[in-house]
């Protein structure tokens, strides 16, 4: 009877390791493939790149985020009525004033200052919607300005 327990407690003490081992090469199997997929996703940027020199980098990307600082200012003036000041900073920030057309012919990259031109554009139109103070047409106006912003990030990268 003894003899018979001490079977079954060494029998289960191995299906446990076995188990255990199971499922620690399987947590190894899952890591692994966690790793690759981030290494492949980090090789897989696929967007073309604009080769921009440092100095054009960091001016970029100030201006970028000067866009959705923007962007941030318009939704806050929508929501306290102050439609005129959000179209103000709609022309002035987005809009495609001669300072952001300037920037915009400084790629080289034709397809890349089209799409950057008629963002600019919408933000004019984005300015002239909000004029109606229309929250309804104000919010399509932005939200098409905010698809260029989508669509420009998914095709180019510094
Ligand atoms: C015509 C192209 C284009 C448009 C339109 C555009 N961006 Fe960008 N933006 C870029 C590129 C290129 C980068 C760099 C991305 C990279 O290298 O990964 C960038 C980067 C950024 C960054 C990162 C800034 C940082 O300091 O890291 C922010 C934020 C950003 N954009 C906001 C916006 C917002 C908000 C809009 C729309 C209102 C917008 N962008 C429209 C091209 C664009």
């Amino acid at each position: 009877m003894k003899r018979i327990l001490m079977a079954v407690a060494a029998f289960i003490g191995v299906v446990g390791l076995n188990g255990a081992f199971a499922a620690d090469e399987k947590m190894q199997h899952q890591n692994h493939n966690h790793d690759m997929s981030m290494h492949n996703m980090s090789m897989m940027d696929a967007r073309t790149s604009l080769e921009l020199s440092p100095e054009m980098k960091q001016h970029q990307l100030s201006n970028m985020r000067e866009h959705v600082e923007a962007v941030n200012s318009i939704i806050g003036l929508m929501s306290e009525n102050k439609f005129e000041e959000a179209s103000k900073i709609a022309h002035s920030k987005l809009g495609l004033t001669p300072e952001m057309q300037q920037m915009c012919s400084m790629f080289n990259n034709e397809k890349f200052m089209t799409l950057g031109f008629a963002f600019h554009k919408s933000g004019d139109d984005l300015g002239d919607a909000l004029q109606t103070k229309d929250v309804n047409v104000s919010l399509r106006a932005l939200n098409k300005t905010m698809q260029y912003c989508v669509e420009c990030h998914a095709i180019y990268r510094q």
